[in-house]
C-alpha cells in the first residue's frame, strides 16, 4: 500500500509538467459589480440551505434553532445570511427542520425578526405542529462554529419555550457540516480567487517590486495589501513576508543597516490570503533572490531539493486525506510516511472556505504534532476546501544550514475517485527576483562598499 502511494508520489514528482496545471502565468480576475456579486452569493446560500434538512436527518436531529440579537449573532449566521443583510436585527430566530420530520411538502426553514414576546409563541406553534424529538442548539464547549448561541439568548429561549427547552441538545457536527460544506457551484469562482492570489504573489515576489539592498520585507507586505485592495478584494490576515533563516527562524535583520532589507541570495517566504465573494484563500510560497548576472539555472541545488521535499510532503498529506478519517489519523499516517522517506517536517493543515480557518477537522497544528484534541478527532468531510499547510526541513549544503521549506496550497474535494485536488496548482518552482543591474556593475559596487572603512 505504502509502496503504491509512494510510487504515485514519485511519478508526480517526475512528471510535474504533464500532470500539474500550467501555473506559469496566473491572471488577475476582477470581480463583478456588487449587485451581481449579491445575486451570486444568494444563489450559493440557497444551495447550502437546501442541504440543511438532510444534514439534520443524517445526525438524527429533529430541528435546529438559532436565536440571536443584533451584533450578537450566532457564528453560523454569517454562512446563511442574505447578501444584503449586514447583521441580525431585533431578535432574529432561525429554525430548520429535518427532512424526515414530515412526509408532506412542508416548509422546512423559518425566520422571525421580532422584538416582542410574540416570537416565542410563533416558534412554539411551529414546534407543536412538527413535534421534533430533539432541537440542536449551538452550545458546544470546544468548537467555535457550533458554539455561537450567546448565553443570554440560551437562557431566554429555555425560559420562553417551556417543555421544548428540555429538548435542546448540542450536536456540533451539524454546524460544522453546514459551514464546512461548500456548494458545488462556488468552485468556479474559488478557482478564480486562487489564480488571483497566485497572480498577486507572482508580481509581488519579482523584480518589479523588490530591489535587493533597498526593499524591505515590510515594504513588500504593504505592497501586497494595496494590490489586494486595488482589485476590490480584501483579506482575512495581515500577509507576512520573511527572509528564511536557519532552523525555521525568520531572519528579521532589524538592525540599523538592514531593517529587514532583502539581499541577493535570500530565500523569501510569503504567507498571503485573499477574501472575496464570501470565500477565503491561504497560500505560502517561496522565492529566491538571484545575484546580478544569475538566471534560473544558478539557483543552488540544495534549495531546489528542499522545495522538492516540500512537494513530496504535500503529495503525502493529500494522499492520506480520505473522507471519514479523522484529522489526527491523517496527521499520524502522513508523518509516519514522511519519516519512512527519511526526512523531517511538520503538518498543520486546516479547512478553509467561508472562513480562513473554517469548520472541520484539523490535520495538526504547528505546536500539536501528536494530534489536536477535539478538532483533530472530527471526521474529514467531503465537499470541503482545505489548506494543505506544512514545511519540510532540508540541509542546504550551499548555505551550510538546515532550512524549512514552507508550502501552503488550497485543495478541494472533487469526487470519491479523485478525492482532494489542487484548486489552482501548487508551487514547484521558486518565484525569482531577477537583478536589474549587470554582474560587472554589481562587482564594482561591491568593491566600493568593502573599501569604505
Ligand atoms: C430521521 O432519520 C434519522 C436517521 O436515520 C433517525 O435517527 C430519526 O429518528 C428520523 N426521524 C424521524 C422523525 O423519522
Ligand atoms: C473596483 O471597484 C471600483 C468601484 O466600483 C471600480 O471602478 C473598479 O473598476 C474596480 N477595480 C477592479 C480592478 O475591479
Ligand atoms: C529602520 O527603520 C527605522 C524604523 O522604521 C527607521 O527609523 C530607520 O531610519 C530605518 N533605517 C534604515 C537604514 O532604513
Amino acid at each position: 500500500m505504502i509502496w503504491i502511494t509512494w510510487l504515485k508520489a514519485i511519478c508526480l514528482l517526475l512528471l510535474p509538467i504533464s500532470l500539474a496545471a500550467d501555473t506559469s502565468n496566473p491572471q488577475y480576475h476582477t470581480l463583478p459589480t456588487l449587485r451581481e456579486q449579491a445575486a451570486l452569493k444568494d444563489s450559493w446560500t440557497a444551495e447550502r440551505k437546501a442541504n440543511i434538512p438532510s444534514i439534520l436527518a443524517k445526525h438524527g436531529i429533529g430541528a435546529w434553532l438559532m436565536v440571536e440579537k443584533e451584533y450578537a449573532e450566532d457564528t453560523v449566521f454569517w454562512s446563511l445570511k442574505s447578501a444584503t443583510q449586514f447583521s441580525a436585527r431585533r431578535r432574529t430566530v432561525n429554525l430548520y427542520l429535518a427532512s424526515n420530520l414530515t412526509s408532506c411538502q412542508e416548509q422546512l426553514a423559518y425566520t422571525w425578526i421580532d422584538n416582542t414576546p410574540q416570537v416565542w409563541q410563533d416558534l412554539v406553534a411551529v414546534l407543536e405542529k412538527f413535534e421534533p424529538e430533539s432541537i440542536a442548539v449551538n452550545t458546544d464547549t470546544d468548537i467555535a462554529f457550533a458554539s455561537g448561541m450567546h448565553i443570554g439568548e440560551y437562557q431566554n429561549a429555555k425560559e420562553s419555550l417551556g417543555d421544548w427547552g428540555e429538548k435542546f441538545v448540542s450536536v456540533p457536527m451539524v454546524a460544522v457540516e453546514v459551514v464546512g460544506t461548500m456548494p458545488k457551484s462556488q468552485m468556479g469562482w474559488y478557482k478564480k480567487l486562487m489564480e488571483t492570489t497566485w497572480a498577486i504573489i507572482s508580481e509581488g515576489l519579482s523584480e518589479s517590486v523588490i530591489t535587493p539592498g533597498k526593499t524591505t520585507t515590510k515594504d513588500v507586505e504593504w505592497w501586497f495589501r494595496e494590490k489586494i485592495q486595488s482589485y476590490n478584494y480584501t483579506t482575512w490576515f495581515q500577509c507576512d513576508v520573511n527572509i528564511v533563516g536557519p532552523d525555521g527562524v525568520f531572519e528579521l535583520r532589524i538592525t540599523p543597516d538592514h531593517n529587514g532589507t532583502i539581499q541577493y541570495g535570500d530565500l523569501l517566504h510569503v504567507d498571503l490570503g485573499v477574501t472575496a465573494l464570501g470565500m477565503n484563500t491561504d497560500t505560502q510560497h517561496l522565492a529566491y533572490v538571484l545575484f546580478p548576472g544569475e538566471t534560473e539555472k544558478d539557483i543552488p541545488q540544495g534549495l531546489k531539493d528542499g522545495l522538492n521535499k516540500g512537494n513530496l510532503l504535500q503529495d503525502i498529506v493529500k494522499s492520506k486525506m480520505v473522507v471519514g478519517e479523522t484529522g489526527n489519523s491523517i496527521l499520524k499516517k502522513s508523518l509516519e510516511m514522511m519519516k519512512s522517506e527519511g526526512f523531517e517536517g511538520s503538518v498543520y493543515s486546516h479547512p478553509i472556505g467561508d472562513w480562513g480557518h473554517s469548520a472541520g477537522t484539523l490535520i495538526g497544528m504547528t505546536n500539536l504534532q501528536d494530534g489536536v484534541p477535539v478538532l483533530g478527532d472530527l471526521p474529514l468531510l467531503d465537499n470541503t476546501y482545505y489548506s494543505i499547510e506544512l514545511y519540510a526541513a532540508h540541509f542546504v549544503p550551499e548555505k551550510k544550514e538546515t532550512l524549512f521549506f514552507y508550502q501552503e496550497e488550497d485543495v478541494y474535494w472533487v469526487d470519491e475517485e479523485t478525492g482532494f485536488d489542487w484548486v489552482y496548482g501548487r508551487q514547484e518552482k521558486f518565484h525569482l527576483i531577477h537583478s536589474k543591474i549587470e554582474a560587472e556593475e554589481f562587482m564594482y559596487q561591491d568593491l566600493r562598499r568593502t573599501s569604505i572603512p
